[in-house]
């Protein structure tokens, strides 16, 4: 009896697409990570050197049919991201599915403590979108930010220092961004699950035990467990597992999508 899931190897990319896109419904936030066994979401400070050549094949295959990548300002700077550019392979299959070249790349950053300088702005093929809250986009630094980004504030109203992720999800969804992948990291990813906002979280399980100083891949505080089910398992080389959860059916009534 073979109880090892089966190899990734023997799936196209069209296969692998099936697979993660299955029961979708759009808007649908999406989140990938990746983790060592002892539940570490970074070695030596980044996540980089985790999961391998099947991990890195997904993690651009989830690109390739985002509208929108959202990450938090915290992983843009400690994983020395670059502009929102997709590999060739990636916009000639967008283009014949009637999609953008590239996708937006979207900040949430609290402090908009990002450098307009930087190339995610001066090289990003696509104007880029920094979510912040209302005081910080009115702020010197939001206002400079202006000039290379839309910065949109997603405070609540009572108060403008806040920055709602119900807010972030909903602005990006009024843009026609549904199809939201989300990278991280761990604070952000904790702020949408308190909100309960993840509809999915692919997770590639490192087969290394890291020994305990890394941080898991959320951080927060949650009012409650948020229920979810496993829509596939995968194993990649280097014996990586590839898993795609999804929000438990009855955990948010009268959602679309999967069930
Ligand atoms: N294993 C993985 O798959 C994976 C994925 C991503 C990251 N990581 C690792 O995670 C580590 C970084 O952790 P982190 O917790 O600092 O990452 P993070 O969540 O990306 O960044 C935290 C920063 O992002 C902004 N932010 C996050 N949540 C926010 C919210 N609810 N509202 C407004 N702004 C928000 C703030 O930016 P400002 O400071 O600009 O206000 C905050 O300081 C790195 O070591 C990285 O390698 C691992």
């Amino acid at each position: 009896m073979n109880v090892l899931p089966p190899s990734i190897a023997e799936l196209s990319d069209d296969d692998l697409l099936d697979l993660y896109t299955a029961g979708a419904a759009v808007p649908w936030l999406r989140v990938n990570f990746v983790a060592t066994l002892d539940g570490s979401a970074s070695a030596a400070g980044v996540s980089g050197s985790l999961g391998g050549p099947d991990d890195l094949r997904v993690f651009d295959l989830l690109r390739r049919v985002a509208d929108v990548v959202l990450v938090a300002a915290g992983t843009v700077r400690d994983e020395g991201y670059g502009p929102m550019v997709l590999h060739d392979a990636d916009v000639t299959w967008r283009r014949a599915h009637g999609m953008p070249d590239h996708p937006v790349f979207a900040i949430v950053s609290r402090s908009v403590s990002l450098d307009p300088a930087s190339r995610v702005f001066t090289e990003a093929p696509v104007r880029p979108v920094v979510l912040t809250s209302a005081a910080a986009a009115a702020s010197d630094a939001g206002v400079a930010l202006a000039s290379v980004a839309d910065v949109v504030p997603c405070s609540t109203g009572a108060d403008p220092d806040s920055v709602d992720v119900a807010g972030v999800r909903g602005a990006l969804v009024g843009r026609g961004l549904g199809r939201i992948h989300c990278e991280g990291g761990p604070s952000f990813l904790g702020a949408l699950i308190a909100a309960d906002l993840v509809d999915e979280l692919t997770l590639t399980i490192d087969p290394t035990l890291e020994g305990g100083a890394g941080p898991r891949i959320a951080r927060g505080s949650s009012p409650e467990l948020r229920r979810m089910r496993p829509a596939h398992v995968l194993r990649g080389a280097g014996d990586v597992l590839l898993t795609r959860y999804v929000r438990a059916s009855g955990s948010r009534p009268g959602r679309g999508g999967i069930g």
